[in-house]
């Protein structure tokens, strides 16, 4: 009984179906709002790239959005708990992930860069030895790890306190996406930071609860319609000066 009991609770609550969710005419998308440009706060507003690209896509499939916005580490999580329909918070596509969530198409392609103060810092060999901050949970933890050389990994909640700690001189690098890290060099101009190389190339999609192929076949759909009617690239030459989307 103790054990069919515990079964239970560990089954993850019903995701909402796409038909559940046309009938109410509203998705539910959470993303974290630390990320820009990708999802940020601009005042009380959240904004950002893939804000304006779930919007669109959302648009498309006929539907309200409603955002929810938390910390990285809890959005996966919830999609398992049915606190919300969809993510797009920049997640890469991993094979881990993969198990845990299903992913859609992805909406750009990028890659994890190394930025540093001292110039001499660029490349995965140069991080021998070396203190690196990187957000907590993500794909640039995952890569730094590999690194074998590397002295310490410096995990942050947020990416931006992981850019504090370069700043700040309390790490050598910081790893972090390549869109991200030319958005804080131009942003902080004084700050010093210098763009190195590329450490890994990712496929960036939205994710949806594990077998939620009904929802993500419509949004795969959506995102396909608005990369082929032009709207996407209006998006991504906005914010980026360039198509970004996978080639
Ligand atoms: N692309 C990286 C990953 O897949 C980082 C994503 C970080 N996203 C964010 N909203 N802070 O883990």
């Amino acid at each position: 009984m103790a054990t069919a009991a515990a079964a239970t609770l560990a089954l993850p609550a019903q995701a909402r179906t796409i038909d559940e969710i046309r009938k109410d005419g509203k998705i539910v998308v959470a993303t974290e709002g630390q990320f820009a440009p990708f999802n940020f706060f601009q005042g009380a507003k959240l904004t950002g790239f893939e804000v304006e690209v779930a919007e669109a896509v959302v648009a498309k499939m006929g539907l309200k959005i409603e955002w929810k916005a938390l910390s990285f580490d809890a959005l996966l999580t919830g999609l398992r708990q049915d606190r919300w329909d969809m993510v797009i918070a920049s997640h890469g596509i991993t094979d881990e992930r993969a198990k845990a969530v299903t992913f859609t198409e992805p909406h750009y392609c990028s890659g994890g860069v190394i930025v540093a103060k001292d110039a001499a810092i660029k490349t995965a060999k140069d991080l021998a030895g070396k203190v690196v901050s990187v957000q907590t949970g993500t794909t640039y933890l995952e890569n730094v790890k590999k690194v074998s050389a590397v002295k310490e990994v410096k995990n942050f909640p947020q990416d931006t306190d992981a850019r504090a700690a370069l700043v700040s001189g309390r790490v050598d690098a910081w790893v972090t996406d390549r869109f991200v890290a030319a958005n804080s060099l131009k942003a902080n101009p004084d700050a010093g930071m210098k763009l190195g190389d590329f450490l890994f190339i990712e496929r960036i999609a939205s994710a949806v609860a594990k077998g939620n192929t009904g929802l993500a076949t419509e949004v795969n759909k959506a995102l396909a319609a608005i990369q082929a009617d032009g709207s996407y690239a209006t998006i991504s030459k906005k914010w980026f000066g360039e198509d970004i989307r996978c080639k």
